[in-house]
């Protein structure tokens, strides 16, 4: 109880210094001064797009944690109303303001159709017990994603700056990279505390629906998921790559600290596999 009580605090302070040191990023702050925007946009249109698309719907994930958790930790709450939700959605409209400043679309974002399983993951999230389970979920997917996030900016922001692209790099793909690693770590020390403290059943059904649900960053359908592996061809990320590892490097100790030498859970390798192969069948 006593540690539970001292990982609460440290989140909170976490949180307290992320909303302070990292406030969103305004529209008006970038520079969207392009040497070639051709041969960026033929490069890296579709990466924005997919970025943006994904940032934006920050709300619906918002309205998705809601229905999923319907009595979460004051510090949950504090985190994605307070600090996550604001950087994010910023990073959505700075990165598809972009896109349609390079003669593209706006990014095809849905905001608001929570599915058929997060629903009953709300329902079950009624039983305490439950909760804590769906929790824990939650926070893996978090770190995932951010770490996603992190690792896919690396990449961009190299291939802006090798491309002459300063402007870009400085003041767009900078500013959004660096608010990126708060969010993994909020979700990492969140993801072990729980973890921590989960009996011996509820981590049974963690590791069981993590196995049946993991998804790449932003994939929730076929389209999705050959549009994901087009990002991985373009950023060269391929499913055996340190990449996927990073990805998965935490969930690994955490969840299957007992299956040592494999680098990565299965599922994880098999999703990544998965958007290539939907990538390349679409060409
Ligand atoms: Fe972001
Ligand atoms: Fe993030």
């Amino acid at each position: 109880m006593a540690s539970s009580r001292a990982s609460g605090a440290r989140l909170v302070e976490h949180v307290t210094k992320l909303g302070e040191d990292h406030p969103p990023i305004a529209l008006d702050s970038v520079d969207f001064t392009l040497v070639d925007p051709i041969a960026f946009e033929a490069r890296f249109g579709h990466v924005l797009d997919y970025m943006a698309r994904v940032e934006l719907e920050v709300d619906r994930n918002v309205l998705e944690l809601t229905t999923m958790l319907p009595d979460p930790p004051d510090v949950d709450v504090f985190f994605y109303r307070d600090v996550w939700q604001p950087q994010e959605i910023q990073h959505g409209r700075i990165l598809d303001a972009l896109q349609v400043h390079l003669g593209r679309e706006h990014a095809d974002a849905d905001l608001d159709s929570v599915g058929a399983k997060l629903k009953v993951l709300g329902a079950l999230a009624h039983l305490d017990a439950f909760q804590d389970v769906v929790r824990m979920l939650y926070y893996l997917t978090g770190m995932a994603t951010e770490r996603s996030a992190v690792l896919a900016y690396n990449v961009l922001h190299d291939g802006t700056r090798e491309m002459g692209e300063h402007a870009i790099a400085q003041t767009v793909i900078a500013p959004i990279k660096r608010q990126e690693p708060g969010h993994y770590a909020f979700y990492q020390l969140s993801a072990r505390g729980l973890w921590a403290e989960l009996a011996g059943w509820q981590k049974w059904l963690v590791r069981h629906l993590r196995r049946l649900s993991f998804s790449p960053v932003g994939v929730n359908n076929d389209a999705q998921r050959a549009d994901f592996g087009d990002v991985m061809e373009t950023l060269a990320i391929d499913e055996h790559s340190d990449f996927t590892a990073q990805v998965a490097r935490v969930e690994m100790e955490l969840l299957w600290a007992r299956d040592k030498g494999l680098p990565v859970p299965a599922y994880v390798t098999q999703a990544f596999r998965d958007a290539l192969e939907a990538s390349r069948a679409r060409v």
